[in-house]
């Protein structure tokens, strides 16, 4: 069994950024600016707009957090996203998702300019996607999407099983591993709440996607022997035994499906920094698509 070591690659990749970035520096062209808004006071939220952040900074791009309280008004948050899509010195931006009740989330998506819509949730990047036009694609299923390419994995004809349907995860990424790409060319099955049997799909799964966000939901018995697993889940479980309380739960019972696999990504460690690494990507290709 291997580990698909997201933290280690997300790395590589940042460190390739970060050459890139010295390099436009010393020709004196412009650094990438990555805007991010965050809504409220979820912990998860600040902590995953916070990794953005320093991502940025890590590898020398700009970046922007701009925050509201949780009882911003939508015309508010909208005008803001209006502007960010006008400012010449923003190449892309996040909008961090949940937003409050009162905020209608699809309104604000549909708002940011596709061309600044690093996160590639606008229909527009949605539509290019699934065509094969240049665009963007959602961080979490790009990243998957890159860990697969760095570990080499062959995944042309196998049978992949993505559990979970979520226009973020789940969907984006079955569409994506059917593509005729490399990665790509699987066989693939999306598997939801409604779906009859999921045991024996799973078991069927040379390549198996958690992404439920049901801590432990897949277990020894729903993967085949040699598989490849990655896991999504990034669930907050109380932990009396961790100075802060909690901490992150991925969506495979790690210790005893581990055994079996030719490789696994860890939570954390695997997805999550592959997520980030991916917006970072994505925000490079906002400033060259303008032809920066
Ligand atoms: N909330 C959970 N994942 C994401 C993401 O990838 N982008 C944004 N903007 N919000 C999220």
């Amino acid at each position: 069994m291997k580990i698909l070591n997201g933290k280690e690659t997300a790395e590589t990749i940042k460190k390739e950024l970060r050459e890139l970035v010295k390099q436009r520096k010393s020709e004196g062209r412009k650094i990438p600016h990555l805007a991010a808004i965050l809504v409220g006071n979820d912990g998860g939220s600040i902590t995953y707009v916070n990794s953005k952040v320093k991502a940025c900074e890590e590898i020398g791009f700009e970046s922007t957090l701009i925050r509201y309280d949780d009882s911003v008004s939508e015309e508010v948050l909208l005008n803001k996203v209006k502007a960010l899509n006008e400012d010449k010195s923003i190449d892309g931006f996040i909008v961090q998702l949940p937003l409050p009740e009162h905020i209608d989330e699809m309104k604000v998506t549909l708002t940011i300019d596709p061309k600044k819509d690093v996160d590639g949730f606008h229909p527009i990047n949605v539509g290019n996607m699934m065509l094969n036009i240049p665009g963007f694609v959602p961080a979490t299923p790009a990243g998957i999407v890159e860990l697969l390419r760095r570990y080499d994995i062959e995944t042309s004809g196998k049978n992949c099983v993505v559990v979970g349907r979520s226009n973020i995860v789940g969907t984006p990424l079955s569409l994506l591993l059917g593509k005729n790409t490399n990665p790509g060319n699987c066989t693939v099955t999306l598997v939801h709440s409604r779906s009859e049997n999921i045991k024996d799909i799973c078991k069927n799964a040379d390549i198996l996607v958690a992404a439920v966000g049901i801590p432990g939901f897949i277990t020894a018995d729903m993967v085949k022997e040699g598989a490849v697993v990655v896991d999504v889940g990034t669930t907050r479980v109380d932990d009396a035994t961790r100075e802060r309380g909690w901490r992150l739960a991925g969506d495979v019972k790690f210790d005893e499906v581990a055994p079996k696999c030719s490789y696994i990504s860890p939570v954390p460690g695997g997805v999550g920094p592959m997520t980030i690494a991916s917006l970072m990507i994505n925000t490079l290709k906002a400033m060259e698509l303008k032809g920066k």
